[in-house]
């Protein structure tokens, strides 16, 4: 594990930032100047990279060749083209990572496959999951008749009794991070699976797929990937255990040959066969010039400062007295930090204000996304500054600031 001390002093921060080998990675970036953003981990920044992939396929390849841009500009394998260059951030092969749809049907699909492979037909998800992954597996149940298992948090693998697990890698509010490989080896021990939701996860850690033993999951790629507003989202499976998945939409995309249209389905190999309708091309192509900035980066690197980032919110939240709601321990969190205060709403509204960007989560919980790809540390050290004057000062304390807005 790469480890980074902590500066003590904005002096520190400043030292910190000019041996900072990600440091470059901001220039990629498109975000204003005077702008801190800490939301990362709900939607990524444009890319300037992205921004010029997508001019690319509309004013370039649509506009210039229309229809025929499927063939010249290779559209019809952007998706497995895109999960390729993904697979390397992932730690997976590339056939075993593909681009379709959302995470929320991803994760259908996913626990309707791995169903008829495990021991017993029981879908199991923790209370503190996100709350898509908790519908999804109890709109699946009342389709196929499986049992839908609601258990307390944390309790997921000792419960799973030969079942399919839905399991967030990062919890979306507390940013615990859960432990791949001992979850992987319960499921084992008992005949079942675990179909991982890497959505807070992909981009900010470094997962190593492979090497933790994980066979299905699926991901975001508008947080910390920066693909993009509804960029789709991608799809894992093992290399070994595709050939067994049938995927419960079997569109004409995930057939192994779509133009031959024949009425007899033959899935596409790997992980695309999980494929159901036409690809949201021009979402692909921002999605693969996002993907540019981490070429040649170290997911260590990219992980190490998320927590070394962190860390420092806390330190100097803890000083200013607010509530933390993440592990102190970096080894156990993902890539935001989550703090809690009564008046969070507010608070989030009074440092928007400030330039510094952050999110809410109901009832009380305030989220710092630390993305290390275009946040340094003196930026962090100075928007803690801000947040303790904030709070100091109750400037956040208005009735304008109350005022919710319908996505907070
Ligand atoms: C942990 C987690 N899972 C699933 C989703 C839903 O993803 P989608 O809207 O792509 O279905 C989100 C969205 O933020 C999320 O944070």
């Amino acid at each position: 594990m790469t480890l980074i001390s902590l500066p003590e002093s904005r002096a520190e921060a400043e030292a910190l930032d000019a041996c900072d080998p990600l440091a470059p990675c901001r220039d990629a970036f498109a975000l204003p100047e005077g702008v801190t953003y800490l939301v990362g981990h709900s939607l990524g920044p444009a890319t300037k990279g992205a921004l010029s992939a997508l001019r690319r396929a509309s004013e370039g390849a649509w506009m210039a060749d229309r229809v025929g841009a499927w063939n010249s500009a290779d559209w019809i394998h952007l998706p497995d083209r895109v999960g390729a260059r993904l697979s390397a951030i992932l730690g997976a092969q590339p056939d075993e990572v593909s681009l379709c749809d959302s995470v929320s049907v991803n994760l259908f699909k996913l626990a309707a496959a791995a169903l008829p492979l495990a021991r017993s037909r029981r879908l199991v998800v923790e209370e503190d999951e996100f709350p898509t992954d908790q519908y999804i597996l109890e709109g699946l149940a009342g389709l196929n008749g499986a049992e839908c298992v609601r258990v307390p948090p944390g309790q997921g693998a000792a419960r799973l009794e030969g079942g399919v697990l839905v399991k967030s890698l990062v919890n979306f509010r507390s940013a615990e991070l859960a432990d791949m490989a001992a979850h992987e080896a319960s499921a084992r021990a008992c005949g079942g699976l675990v179909v991982w939701d890497l959505s807070h996860a992909s981009g900010v850690l470094d997962i190593e797929l492979a090497k933790q033993g994980a066979l299905l999951a699926a991901g975001c790629t508008y947080k910390y990937l920066n693909g993009g507003p509804g960029a789709p989202a991608f799809i894992y499976a093992h290399r070994e255990l595709a050939p067994e998945l049938t995927s419960p939409l079997p569109g004409w995309m995930g057939h192994a040959h779509p133009f031959e249209f024949s009425s007899a389905y033959t899935p596409k190999p790997g992980a695309a066969r999980f494929a159901a309708g036409t690809p949201p091309i021009l979402s692909l192509a921002a999605l693969d010039g996002a993907l540019d900035v981490f070429d040649g980066v170290s997911m260590q690197h990219v992980q190490a400062k998320a927590r070394a980032l962190g860390q420092m919110c806390l330190m100097m939240a803890e000083g200013m007295g607010l509530d933390i709601a993440s592990p102190q321990d970096p080894e156990r969190r993902g890539g935001h930090v989550s703090l809690c205060h009564p008046d969070g709403y507010p608070l989030v509204r009074a440092l928007s204000d400030w330039g510094i960007e952050a999110d809410f989560r109901t009832p009380h919980t305030i989220r710092f996304g630390l993305s290390p790809l275009f946040l340094g540390y003196a930026e962090i050290w100075d928007a803690m500054t801000e947040l303790a004057e904030i709070v100091e000062t109750r400037s956040w304390d208005t009735e304008a600031y109350r005022e919710r807005a319908i996505v907070t």
